[in-house]
């Protein structure tokens, strides 16, 4: 949640540039953004409140910038209440993201100190702790760290008496050392030019623009919340670490120990992903394009995916008990693995969200395993989860999309589902990535690890044909037909049910009405009490023994007036439209879901929402 963008190089348009970048992180937060850029020993700041529009104009042309998304916490959504932040010396610019749970005492104490503060945040108490250190830092004339490189002669620590380089990567170290709370912070000092992050509990990731990140003298360096923001300027990256803080300066990146100040070894790797792949190309949304990605994706892990599946099965078959943990659309990827398990290789397992797997955890022990699902590896109530566990002594595993994000350093076996840059909020291809790998890795439980790669690729056939063989039309028809209703249902059995979950999530968080998924069974009990005439009812419908069940299902619906919608693989009387989806067995699984994304986005559009940044989310919960 917030999106940070810093550039430290040669003077250009800085600007432009981290505008351009924060359009890049805007799913993570659009309540309002900031830009602040120095220039002649002053910060200039643009901030406005809303989605990014357009460049902020007569900002200087500088070498040093920093920029900031945000999702409110602390604070209303005001222009005042935007980052970046400021000291009271005016030198200073600030970004945040997480959480300051004890800024209250620590603005009280600024304000104490004579400290003129301008916003109700927690965030800018961190530009005046900042302010505070520096000037701290200068007055230790008798410091001896001869394990900090000093400064250049030519001032290079800025004009304070701090003899050693990174002045302002150390003193925001010893701010983050005041604040309680999951916090990433990145500061810029116009006095040095210095670029400076500390991170504990969000994602910061430097992007080393020339040189080895080390010499050099054009250099450039960037710093962002996420890769898909760093691509335009480079692929070799640091992935800052929790309790890390980091120097960026045109000459190079430094990295410390944010507990004792000690220099750290800079590990720079280079990613696979492209510019290309996170640019929005012909399509009108991120959301449409990741939609119409998933036959190539799921190809591709049919012909490269078998041997990560069958490691990933080793782990699954470990003796003990198995556990299957996310949040939200990464759950109910979860709760299939539950169904696709226990149906093909008769392996138990529970699936529990990570944000109540606190008592399981307590119950764990040695022998044990959980496996995490996260595309963005960075969810705090996940690592939670995983942390817990391994405190009780399970072995770990993830499911994980984006490459270096904290969950996989946290685990003993990561699978990367290779599913390239999801940028709309709303997940889709890296759901079906995680079914994909799921059945192949069921299939290889069982002892044959190619068992479901014919799945994989008639799924892909199905969803591929969706553009041309008249069934988006019928999507269209469909969601013109309901698209003023406010409620919705979505039924499954079994594997089908995990579905339902699933696309009544897409279709509420897109569109804004009241789309809820359930368990076919459940209708009796409770449920069917919500149907009215005219109410949509989604039946998931395959070929095979649940169709009867959902066919009964759809009938007791329909008897009280619903609008009943089947999604399978034969039309039946009972139906008021029919989406077919023509993939037989497991492969429904794949195919079914595409279509209901669909309709999720084609309502939104009917209804005039914005499909790639719905309102009050933010991808990638890292608070809790
Ligand atoms: C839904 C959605 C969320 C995420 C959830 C977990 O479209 O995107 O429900 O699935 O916040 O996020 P990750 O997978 O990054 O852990």
């Amino acid at each position: 949640m917030c999106g940070i963008f810093g550039y430290t190089g040669v003077p250009t348009d800085a600007a432009s540039m981290v505008f351009a970048g924060l359009k890049k992180l805007e799913y993570r937060g659009y309540d309002s953004w900031g830009i602040a850029v120095g220039s002649e020993g002053a910060v200039h700041t643009a901030r406005d409140v809303g989605k990014l529009s357009a460049p902020p104009m007569g900002l200087p042309e500088s070498g040093m910038a920093l920029g900031h998304t945000r999702w409110a916490t602390t604070g209303a959504v005001t222009e005042g209440n935007a980052h970046p932040h400021g000291d009271c010396s005016g030198r200073l610019a600030l970004v945040h993201n997480g959480i300051i749970e004890n800024y209250v005492s620590l603005r009280q104490g600024l304000v104490a100190r004579g400290h003129t503060l301008r916003s109700e945040t927690d965030s800018e108490v961190a530009a005046h702790l900042l302010e505070e250190e520096l000037a701290r830092m200068d007055a230790e004339h008798d410091v001896q760290r001869p394990d900090l490189p000093r400064a250049h002669t030519d001032g290079g620590n800025g004009n304070g008496a701090w003899p050693y380089r990174a002045r302002l990567a150390e003193a925001l170290r010893r701010v983050g050392q005041q604040l309680e709370g999951l916090n990433a912070l990145a500061a810029l000092d116009v006095t040095s030019g210095e670029l400076a992050a500390v991170k504990n509990g969000s994602p910061l990731i430097v992007g080393i623009g020339s040189g080895d990140g080390n010499g050099g003298t054009d250099g450039a360096q960037y710093l962002a919340s996420d890769m898909a923001a760093l691509l335009a300027h480079t692929r070799r990256l640091v992935y800052v670490r929790d309790g890390q803080v980091v120097s960026l300066r045109p000459e190079g990146v430094e990295l410390f120990d944010a507990e004792t100040g000690a220099p750290l070894p800079l590990d720079i790797e280079d990613v696979q992903w492209t510019p290309e792949e996170a640019e929005l190309g012909a399509y009108h949304h991120y959301l449409e394009k990741e939609i119409w990605e998933q036959p190539t994706l799921l190809r591709r892990i049919a012909d490269e995916g078998v041997d990560a599946a069958t490691e990933l099965a080793r782990f699954l078959g470990l003796q003990g008990e198995l556990h299957l943990t996310g949040c939200g659309t990464a759950f109910h990827a979860a709760l299939t693995g539950r169904y696709l398990l226990a149906l093909e290789a008769g392996r138990p397992s529970l699936a529990t969200y990570a944000h109540e797997f606190g008592p399981i955890a307590a119950s764990l022990e040695p022998g044990d395993a959980v496996v995490a699902f996260s595309q963005s590896g960075e969810t705090i109530d996940v690592l939670d989860a995983v942390r817990a566990a391994r405190a009780h002594g399970a072995a770990l595993g993830a499911l994980v999309n984006v490459p270096g994000s904290t969950l996989t350093r946290e685990v003993d076996l990561t699978l990367m589902l290779g599913a390239g840059p999801e940028r709309s909020v709303l997940s889709t291809k890296t759901f079906t990535a995680k079914l994909a790998y799921l059945l192949l890795a069921a299939g290889a439980l069982a002892g044959e690890p190619a068992r479901h790669v014919p799945t994989l690729r008639a799924a892909a056939d199905d969803i591929a044909a969706l553009r041309t063989d008249g069934r988006l039309d019928i999507v269209r028809d469909v969601a013109h037909h309901i698209a003023d209703r406010e409620h919705l249902f979505v039924l499954g059995r079994n594997v089908g049910y995990p579905l339902a979950l699933e696309a009544a999530l897409k279709i509420k968080e897109v569109t804004y009405m009241h789309a809820e998924g359930f368990a076919a069974g459940e209708l009796k009990h409770g449920v069917i009490a919500l149907v009215e005439p005219g109410t949509p009812v989604f039946v998931l419908t395959p070929a095979g023994p649940d169709e009867a069940y959902m066919l009964t299902t759809a009938g007791e619906v329909k008897a009280r007036g619903a609008y009943v919608v089947g999604i399978g693989p034969h039309h039946h009387a009972v139906y008021d439209a029919h989406i077919p989806v023509h993939a037989e067995g497991l492969a429904y699984l794949l195919a079914a879901l595409p279509p209901l994304q669909l309709l999720a986005y084609e309502l939104a559009l009917l209804r005039g929402t914005d499909p790639d940044r719905p309102r009050n989310l933010a991808k990638s919960v890292t608070v809790r």
